[in-house]
C-alpha cells in the first residue's frame, strides 16, 4: 500500500510509524520527518496520531526525547533576550489544584533582578492555568505580540503571555491531537511538550515544579521522579540550569480554587500574608530561582532575599506595574473586592467528627471545573468568579457540622454536583494523619 502521508527524502510515514510501533530506535531525521511534516500539514491526523501511541506504548529513548524536543522547538521562533544583561529565569508546573505560583514568582524574580519572560498555559483537565487566572483581572490581556512583551520585560523584569503562533507551533498541533488520541500521560511526550515551549522563551534557567499526588497528572513520586529526571536531562543538553522540585499534591496547593480567588490568594502572598504552604512553596521556588540565575549561592539566603522583597513591597509594585502593562485594572491589587464575585455562596458541611486524613484533591479540582472554573470541553468559557475556598485541609481537626469549604457559585445545578462531589472528597477518621512534606524530592541532575 502507497504511503498517504509527506515522505521527505527516503523516509515514509508509515515506515516510521512500523518502526517505533516495533520497539526500535528512531533518528533525528525520522523524528523531524514526523514533526515537521505535521506541523506543515503534509501528515494526516491518523498517521500522528498511530505515531503516538506507539511513542506511549513503548517509549522514547533519551535521544529520541532530545530529538523530538528540538524538532518540536525549532518548528517556530526561539526568542533571543540577549539583549537583557541580567539572566532569564523561568518557573514551569506540571499542574495542580489551586497551584497558583506563577502569580507571585513572575513579579517576586523581577523584583530581585532577573528577567521572567512566561509563556503560559490555560487549565487542563481537573488543573486551574496561570491565563485563566490572570484574566480574571478586569481588562487584562495575555494575547500580546513578541514585540510587546518584550517591551513589558524592558519595563518591569516579568510579563505573562500565552503561547503565541511563533512559539513551538508543532507543539499546539501535537497536543491537540494527544488531548483526543489518549497520548497525553507519556512522560517522553510530556517533556518535549512542555520543554519545547520553555526553550523557545530564549531562558537561561529553569526552575520546575513536578507535581505528584492525587491531584497531579503525575500520581506517584516514581513518575513524577521520572519526568523530572527527564526534563532536567533535556534542558541540560541544550545548555539550560536546571532544577525540579517534586512537590505535594495530594492536597490543593493553599485554601482557595478558582480563578479570581486564587488571584486574591496571591495578592495575601505578596503582602506577606497568605496560607503557609504557599508562602512556602513560593519561597523556595524564588529562591531556586535567585540561585541559578546568580542572585543567591544558596537556597537560605535566596529565601530570605524573597522575603524581604515581599516585605518591602517590591514584589507587589512589579505586581501593579505589570497589570497596568497587560491592560489590566491595577485597583484590583488595593481592593481586591474589586475582582470578579460570584452570586451565591453555599457551604459543604462535615457528617462526622476527626481529623481530614486524605483530601481527593482531583475530585476537588474537577468541582471547580463543574461549577464553570475550568472547561469541562475545549470550547467552554470559564467562569472566573466561581471556586472553592477550603476551611479544612489534611490533619486539621473537624467537628460534625462544621464547614469543610464553601463554595461560590451562579448556577444552581453545577453547584448542587459539585457539592455532591466534594462531600465525598475528604477521608475523616479519629487519628491524626502521620504529616507530609510539601517538598519531596530535589533533582538537579
Ligand atoms: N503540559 C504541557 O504543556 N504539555 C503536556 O504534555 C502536559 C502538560
Amino acid at each position: 500500500m502507497s504511503d498517504p502521508g509527506e515522505n521527505s527524502g527516503d523516509i515514509r510515514t508509515a515506515d516510521v510509524i512500523r518502526k517505533k510501533r516495533d520497539g526500535h530506535e528512531l533518528s533525528r531525521a525520522d523524528i523531524a520527518h514526523v514533526v515537521d511534516g505535521y506541523t506543515r500539514g503534509g501528515i494526516p491526523d491518523y498517521q500522528v496520531s498511530a505515531w503516538l501511541m506507539a511513542a506511549l506504548l513503548r517509549g522514547l529513548t533519551r535521544a529520541e526525547t532530545a530529538a523530538l524536543t528540538d524538532a518540536m522547538l525549532h518548528s517556530g521562533q526561539v526568542l533571543d533576550l540577549s539583549e537583557f544583561s541580567s539572566a532569564k529565569v523561568d518557573k514551569h508546573s506540571t499542574g495542580g489544584v489551586g497551584d497558583k505560583t506563577s502569580l507571585v514568582l513572575a513579579p517576586l524574580a523581577a523584583a530581585g533582578g532577573l528577567v521572567v519572560p512566561m509563556i503560559s498555559g490555560r487549565g487542563l483537565g481537573h488543573t486551574g492555568g496561570t491565563l485563566d487566572k490572570l484574566e480574571s483581572i478586569p481588562g487584562f490581556r495575555v494575547d500580546l505580540s513578541i514585540e510587546r512583551f518584550r517591551e513589558i520585560l524592558r519595563v518591569c523584569g516579568c510579563s505573562m503571555i500565552g503561547q503565541t503562533a511563533e512559539i513551538a507551533p508543532a507543539d499546539r498541533k501535537f497536543y491537540a491531537l494527544r488531548d483526543v488520541t489518549g497520548t497525553v500521560e507519556s512522560p517522553f511526550l510530556i517533556c518535549a511538550s512542555i520543554m519545547s515551549k520553555k526553550l523557545a522563551e530564549g531562558i537561561d534557567a529553569l526552575v520546575l515544579d513536578v507535581k505528584t499526588g492525587s491531584g497531579a497528572f503525575m500520581k506517584t513520586e516514581e513518575d513524577a521522579a521520572f519526568l523530572a529526571g527527564l526534563m532536567v536531562e533535556t534542558g541540560k543538553r541544550m545548555g539550560k540550569k536546571m532544577v525540579a522540585l517534586i512537590t505535594d499534591m495530594d492536597q490543593p496547593l493553599g485554601m482557595k480554587i478558582g480563578n479570581a480567588l486564587e488571584v486574591q490568594e496571591c495578592l495575601d502572598v505578596l503582602r506577606g500574608r497568605g496560607p503557609a504552604d504557599l508562602r512556602e512553596l513560593c519561597l523556595e521556588l524564588a529562591a531556586w530561582m535567585f540561585c541559578l540565575g546568580g542572585r543567591a549561592d544558596k537556597i537560605e539566603p535566596g529565601k530570605e532575599l524573597a522575603a524581604r522583597l515581599i516585605d518591602s513591597g517590591k514584589a507587589l509594585e512589579i505586581f501593579r506595574q505589570m497589570v497596568v502593562l497587560q491592560g489590566g485594572d491595577s485597583g484590583v491589587i488595593d481592593d481586591p473586592s474589586r475582582l470578579p464575585r460570584a452570586e451565591h455562596s453555599l457551604d459543604v458541611i462535615s457528617a462526622e467528627s476527626g481529623y481530614v486524613v486524605a483530601m481527593r484533591c482531583e475530585d476537588i479540582g474537577t468541582a471547580c471545573v463543574i461549577l464553570g472554573g475550568g472547561r469541562e470541553k475545549k470550547e467552554d468559557s470559564v467562569e472566573p468568579a466561581v471556586g472553592i475556598v477550603l476551611h479544612k485541609k489534611t490533619g486539621d481537626r473537624v467537628s460534625a457540622g462544621e464547614p469543610l469549604c464553601t463554595l461560590h457559585y451562579n448556577s444552581d445545578p453545577r453547584a448542587a454536583r459539585a457539592k455532591q462531589l466534594l462531600e465525598q472528597s475528604f477521608d475523616i477518621d479519629p487519628t491524626p494523619p502521620a504529616p507530609k512534606p510539601l517538598i519531596r524530592r530535589i533533582i538537579s541532575g
